[in-house]
């Protein structure tokens, strides 16, 4: 997509979020196959604990990673929206018993079990959804905030402090050649999608 007529982060957001939801069923499934095939090869190596999240709006589904994840032994967690803040994200084991509940934006979580919660430094990798992504790493979210508020902790650790990877996932068609930065931004480490995998 030309973003050279789109100067707001608002206006990209949703120019990018009409044409992922304008794929077909069809194009979205080849897309979630795809990008299972790209995961399998490009997850670090000894990846045991993974967090995902459940598509909604046209957003690249992760169903058949979160199989792939279950049968190769790598356990994963769901995005819960943090019941006291409402503005930060907590991670939650996801299993295919797990109680789901819907969320205030529609969307399905696991309901909520403080014996579940796996803290952010005990993820190997986090696969992020994207609204919005360039090649230098930077990503455009639906505009909550909610990730970078969480995320932000990382910054501050020190280099030899293990952290997860973090994963931008997106559809090709949510590329942009430059994105407007926000200073509270966290760039990503890598973006998969079903064609590319762009490290940086
Ligand atoms: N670390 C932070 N502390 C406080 N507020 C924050 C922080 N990070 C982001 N915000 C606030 O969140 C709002 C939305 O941020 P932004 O436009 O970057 O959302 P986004 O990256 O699209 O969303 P998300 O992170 O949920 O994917 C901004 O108004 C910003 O002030
Ligand atoms: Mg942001």
């Amino acid at each position: 997509m030309s973003d050279t007529s789109l100067h707001s982060r608002q206006s990209l957001r949703k120019a990018l979020r009409q044409a992922r939801r304008a794929l077909s069923e069809h194009e979205q499934e080849k897309a979630a196959r795809a990008l299972q095939q790209q995961l399998s090869r490009y997850l670090p190596a000894n990846t045991k604990q993974l967090a995902g999240y459940l598509a909604s709006d046209g957003e690249i589904d992760l169903s058949p990673t979160l199989s792939w994840c279950h049968e190769h032994g790598i356990s994963t967690s769901l995005p819960v929206i943090h019941p006291f803040t409402g503005k930060h994200l907590l991670f939650q084991r996801f299993s295919n018993h797990t109680v789901m509940t819907t969320n205030k934006f529609g969307i399905e979580e696991p309901a909520l079990d403080s014996t579940a919660i796996v803290e952010l430094s005990k993820h190997d990798c986090l696969l992020m959804p994207l609204v919005g992504f360039d090649a230098q790493g930077n990503r455009l979210g639906m505009g909550g905030g909610f990730y970078d508020r969480t995320l932000a902790p990382l910054q501050q650790l020190h280099k030899c402090e293990t952290r997860p990877v973090l994963i931008g996932v997106a559809h090709d068609c949510q590329q942009v050649s430059a994105l407007p930065v926000e200073p509270w931004d966290i760039p990503l480490d890598v973006i998969i999608t079903p064609t590319q995998r762009i490290e940086l």
